[in-house]
């Protein structure tokens, strides 16, 4: 029954009306007072950026764009969230429809465009509602501002004080010349402002930066200087890509906007492990991009993530995955006799 309602869903309801009903759905006390349940396991408990993560499965940014149910989310089994991309005004993104799902390849193309309802009003709402656990905030430019810093600085004031880290987001690829951020002197007076801002007000929240999957070995290289010598606290891998399209079946490939879920899962794994080995392992990666059980999470793992992020297959699987996933991955560090998460971190990079 329950299987049959959720195959319907994900296959007749327009996407985005989806994720609005599943909102809805995930703030009811009542239907999350089981059956989910929400087991503690020891083998996945570590400490990343001073900071106690129960388990590694984080929900990505873009599911709760405009923080409504971060508190919530906990009970479904994951281990931090991340609310945003957040902009400093309000905006609509880009005309609908915008989220495109392709069934048979089990994966998503968004083109949203960081539809938000702004930094001041999404404050607002934590203030009411104080995270209760690991609660990221992903920070965003508006449409007309990408090449900005300004943008940035704005939306870091506003959060610094509440969020338990702040991504900067530079690799969407639905605002145009957002990820320009990328090129060596924006990143390195990106980095710059905001360490300088963070400093003048008094605040020690990590930063991290949200990287695009579509850059190329110089790119990577060049990235990795400056994160090392700006010290740079952490990193996510990766955002959608905008590459990849061809060896997919769905009919709506042909649609504009970035690629989601297993279709990335490789070419995530292979810049983690690209990142994390000229890194030399000393900045903490959360790796992003086609994880939907324990085995892709324990890949990401062992390619160099510390922890892992996930939209796509909580549309496909429904609200058991990060549940299944943590079973599944406490299962295979059992049986590969890996005493605890944190010793699997890029066994596959030596
Ligand atoms: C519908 C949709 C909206 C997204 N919105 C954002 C966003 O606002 N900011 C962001 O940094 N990433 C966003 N992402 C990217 C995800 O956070 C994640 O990096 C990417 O989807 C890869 O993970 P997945 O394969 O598990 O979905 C979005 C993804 C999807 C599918």
């Amino acid at each position: 029954m329950y299987k049959k309602l959720f195959e319907f869903y994900v296959t007749k309801t327009e996407p985005e009306k989806a994720h609005k009903l599943a909102l809805q759905l995930i703030k009811n006390p009542f239907l999350l007072r089981n059956p989910f349940s929400n087991k503690d396991y020891k083998n996945l408990n570590q400490k990343i950026l001073n900071m106690d993560f129960k388990n590694p499965v984080g929900l990505a940014a873009g599911f709760d764009k405009n923080a409504e149910v971060y508190n919530e989310i906990g009970k479904l089994g994951f281990g931090f969230s991340e609310i945003g991309t957040v902009t400093p005004e309000s905006q609509y993104g880009n005309n609908k429809p915008r989220v495109f799902r392709l069934l048979e390849d089990k994966a998503l193309i968004n083109r949203l465009g960081f539809p938000n309802d702004g930094m001041i009003e999404i404050k607002s709402r934590m203030n009411k509602n104080s995270p209760k656990g690991i609660c990221g905030v992903n920070i965003g430019p508006n449409k007309d501002n990408a090449k900005d810093v300004n943008d940035y600085v704005l939306c870091f004031d506003q959060f610094c004080k509440i969020a338990s880290y702040i991504t900067i987001n530079i690799s969407s690829p639905n605002t145009p010349g957002l990820r320009q951020q990328h090129k060596d002197e924006n990143i390195t007076k990106l980095i710059d402002e905001l360490h300088i801002r963070r400093s003048e007000r008094s605040s020690n929240v990590p930063i991290l930066f949200k990287v695009s999957p579509d850059i190329n070995d110089e790119e990577i290289d060049s990235l990795c200087r400056i994160f090392l010598d700006k010290r740079v606290d952490g990193l996510i891998l990766t955002n959608t890509s905008i590459s990849k399209k061809e060896s997919l079946t769905s009919a709506n490939r042909i649609e504009e906007g970035g690629l989601s879920g297993p279709p990335i899962e490789n070419l995530s794994n292979l810049l983690i492990k690209k990142f994390y080995t000229r890194l030399n392992a000393k900045i903490p990666i959360i790796g992003a991009g086609g994880v939907g059980d324990g085995k892709s999470a324990f890949d990401k793992i062992k390619s160099g993530a510390s922890l892992i992020q996930l939209y796509t297959s909580l549309v496909y699987e429904g609200p058991f995955v990060a549940n299944k996933i943590n079973r599944e991955l406490s299962s295979i560090l059992k049986l590969n006799g890996i005493e605890n998460i944190s010793d699997a971190i890029g066994i596959d990079c030596n």
